[in-house]
């Protein structure tokens, strides 16, 4: 049999992290850049059942009744196999490598879920749909953030540009058609300090819970900024874009899940020629983004590399 595989991309929050997670829309993009990547073998002089992990990236090769069974590969892993119906898989083995940067704020989590689920499910005959890939990453992500949006496992199973709402606590979220009309350019710049994204959440819930009136408002200003952010894409409307940025990190200080160091490479991008800047995903570290041109794209990365960012993407947003 030969080997399948399978990969994923990574992805930004382009407008309104965090107040998704309270019912506001949200916009999300693809980073084609960085993707994770799932290879499986066949491995016939093995037993069936058999099933090796091989995860480079985070020193784990293992039989998977070895590896902890919360893990999220064994969870994914295991997620596939309840999904295809397949009791006994043929012995195989998972290797999973990735360039998404962890706990940045780029979806690495759900780019590794979305990259198994798609390899294991077609190595076994049983490719899932997407909406069955996007669910079981889902999954994953609620046993490991607690009340993840599902925002990252959506846009990266489906590979485009998304306007997502959340529609329950515990149920995904839905998706609405959205036409990116004029390509941008984005800067994305690494703090290079990892902030999971379940902390972050955890705390803006305490203080929502406190102070409840005001969050609430902080909420809907971020969720009007969005709907006037897709109105703009679909338009073709980028300038209006960089305005809408400064406004929604603005917001997002007040929340509290800036960083000094978010600030000034913000504060950098916007000096180097940056059209607007803010940060991207959980917040206090990871990645911010900002919005630039093809012209102006290398010289800002290149500010932010100065400026202490570990590392820089640029990417094209497009339909
Ligand atoms: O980009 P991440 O994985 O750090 O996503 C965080 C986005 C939040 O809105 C803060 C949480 C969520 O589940 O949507």
């Amino acid at each position: 049999m030969p080997a399948i595989s399978a990969s994923a991309p990574g992805k930004i929050i382009l407008f309104g992290e965090h107040a998704v997670v309270y019912g506001q829309p949200a916009i999300a993009v693809p980073v084609n850049q960085v993707r994770a990547r799932a290879i499986i073998s066949a491995r016939p002089d093995q037993p069936s059942g058999w099933i090796n992990v091989q995860a480079p990236d985070i020193n784990l090769e293992d039989n998977l009744e070895n590896i902890a069974q919360d893990h999220p590969l064994v969870l994914v892993i295991k997620g596939v196999l309840e999904a295809t119906g397949i009791g006994q898989a043929p012995a195989l083995t998972v290797r999973v490598t990735s360039t998404i940067p962890i706990a940045a704020g780029l979806g690495s989590g759900a780019a590794v879920s979305v990259a198994i689920a798609r390899a294991l499910s077609g190595f076994l005959g049983r490719p899932l749909m997407n909406e069955e890939v996007s669910n079981l990453a889902f999954e994953v992500e609620k046993l490991y953030h607690g009340t993840p949006s599902g925002i990252d496992n959506t846009v990266i199973t489906y590979e485009k540009p998304i306007y997502f709402t959340k529609t329950g606590l515990t149920d995904q979220g839905k998706m609405d058609a959205f036409q990116v009309s004029q390509p941008f350019t984005i800067v994305i710049g690494d703090t290079g300090v990892p902030s999971p994204t379940v902390a972050a959440v955890g705390d803006v819930r305490r203080s929502w819970q406190e102070d409840e009136k005001t969050f609430q408002g902080l909420f809907a200003n971020i969720g009007e900024i969005v709907t006037r952010a897709k109105d703009a894409i679909e338009k073709g409307e980028i300038s209006t874009l960089g305005p809408l940025m400064n406004e929604n990190q603005h917001l997002l200080e007040k929340i509290g899940v800036s960083s000094g160091k978010l600030e000034k490479l913000i504060q950098t991008a916007v000096q180097a020629g940056a059209d607007g800047a803010k940060l991207s995903g959980g917040g206090r570290g990871g990645n911010m983004i900002a919005l630039a041109t093809q012209e102006t794209a290398q010289q800002i990365a290149n500010a932010l590399i100065a400026a202490g960012a570990t590392r820089t993407i640029i990417t094209e947003v497009k339909q």
